[in-house]
């Protein structure tokens, strides 16, 4: 743009003006340095930006350095009070204490030596910091306490481990009130995050009857799924694909399905298909098979966390580490089924699809269901690949995220990352509904 610009002022000045050329020349020498310093700044600050989204350091960002390891404290052995006697006598988190001392049917159970429960509570600081409605009713803050603690006993190394990567807590996960809710845990270089938000166990109390954790935040009630897509920038390609295919009407409708599993593709998942490809799929031609494409990704009825799995129609909750059978979940597009295992990624579990891909960033809770982030799409396999007895797919693992357009590679250096119109519309063919394509 900027030099077509140039070119035309430079033609417009040697004619009418009679500026020599050369000016024009040194005119158009400075512009392009000062586009290449431009440019190389821009780029390095969206590679930090992706680094920073991809990496999810987000989470960590906010974590006061203070405060950090210096707190955690060792529990008292042997103590024999229970959890709400050790809460009562607590001056850190006397708000929460405050919140539930009306409510029996929570301080009750803690304070029964023979019910075990494990507490993530938010510790005074938070309930200033935080964003409540000033006239909410008391069951909101009823709703809120329970999404605070979950049956079983979790101590403090238990979180550390590998194998939790999500624990209960007392909400409902879905409308018929066979599960209950999760709550992610993530282990970040030793520092523990609750639903991305909550952050750091600073404390750990030990009763009778289980573990009380002190926590920096509130931990909010899950937003729905549409919700978290739409305020994730890194699914925007994928949010903008479920309103353009209409799949996003399913989607979003939380009366349609009891829960949901979402494989969510990022925006480097779309970027790797290449221009080409992604032009295709935004058009309307491409919209039968974009459609086809998203429903991969979506899994009905089902929720599949990195540690756990909520069976459909209230089938019962199954325990999930590395040893564990694979799962097949069914995707939106009938007779299309996920394979999934789990698997160690940077020392925590995470879930594998189809023998390839690892999600990037798993256990986003929603209001209803969960979310995983995977930063490759969910391509049927190709004819060539059914031949290969390879059947999972293309092989994206080499292109890396070099198809973006700041990660300019020279074109001897450039991986063949993209797909072919062509190739993408066979693969997807078997797919598209009947009638979708006109
Ligand atoms: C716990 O209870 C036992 C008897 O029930 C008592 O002997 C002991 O001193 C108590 N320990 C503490 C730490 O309160
Ligand atoms: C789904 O919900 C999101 C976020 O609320 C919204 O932006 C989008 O338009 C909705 N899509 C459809 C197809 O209803
Ligand atoms: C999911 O569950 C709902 C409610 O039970 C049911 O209406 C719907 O048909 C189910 N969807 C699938 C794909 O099984
Ligand atoms: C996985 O779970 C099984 C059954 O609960 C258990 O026997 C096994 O030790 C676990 N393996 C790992 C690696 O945690």
């Amino acid at each position: 743009m900027s030099i077509r610009v140039t070119f035309n002022s430079h033609t417009h000045q040697t004619e009418t003006m009679g500026v020599p050329l050369k000016r024009t020349l040194t005119k158009l020498f400075r512009f392009a340095i000062v586009g290449v310093v431009l440019a190389i700044a821009l780029q390095t600050y969206l590679r930090q930006r992706q680094e920073y989204f991809y990496s999810g350091n987000d989470i960590v960002k906010h974590i006061p350095t203070e405060n950090r390891h210096e707190t955690f404290q060792e529990p008292e052995e042997n103590s024999n009070a229970t959890l709400w006697q050790l809460m009562l006598q607590d001056p850190t988190i006397t708000e929460f204490v405050k919140l539930n001392t009306p409510f029996g049917d929570i301080n009750g159970p803690l304070d029964d030596p023979s019910q075990i429960w494990t507490l993530y509570v938010p510790i005074d600081s938070a309930y200033k910091d935080a964003l409540h409605p000033t006239d909410a009713p008391p069951f909101y803050w009823k709703f809120l306490s329970l999404n605070h603690f979950g049956s079983g006993a979790v101590s403090y190394d238990d979180m550390l481990a590998s194998t939790t990567t999500t624990v209960e807590s007392r909400i409902p996960h879905d409308i018929f009130f066979n599960y209950r809710q999760r709550i992610s845990v993530k282990n970040q270089k030793g520092e523990i995050a609750f639903n991305h938000v909550g952050k750091y166990v600073g404390k750990q109390l030990k009763a009778v009857n289980g573990y009380v954790h002190h926590i920096s935040t509130t931990l909010y009630l899950p937003d729905s799924t549409s919700e978290v897509i739409r305020d994730n920038p890194s699914f925007e390609t994928f949010r903008r694909g479920l309103i353009f295919t209409n799949v996003g009407v399913k989607v979003n409708d939380t009366q349609r399905h009891t829960s949901q599993t979402i494989f969510a593709p990022s925006n480097i998942a779309f970027k790797k298909l290449g221009l080409k490809a992604n032009k295709f799929l935004f058009s309307p031609w491409g919209k039968p098979y974009l459609a086809a494409l998203l429903r991969n990704h979506v899994v009905e009825n089902r929720t599949l966390f990195t540690d756990m799995y909520l069976q459909a129609k209230g089938a019962g909750k199954i325990g999930l580490n590395t040893t564990s059978e694979p799962i097949r979940l069914p995707t939106m597009n009938s007779g299309v089924d996920l394979e999934t295992s789990i698997v160690l990624n940077e020392n925590r579990q995470s879930i594998r699809l189809n023998d390839k891909t690892v999600a990037s960033d798993p256990d986003i809770i929603t209001m209803d269901g969960v979310i995983h982030k995977i930063d490759e799409l969910l391509l049927p396999p190709s004819l060539g690949d059914y031949l290969d007895g390879v059947g999972h797919g293309i092989d994206l693992d080499h292109r890396s995220s070099g198809s973006a357009w700041y990660n300019f590679r020279w074109p001897w250096n450039a991986p063949s990352s993209e797909i072919s119109v062509d190739e993408l519309m066979e693969r997807l063919q078997p797919l598209v509904e009947k009638g979708e394509v006109s």
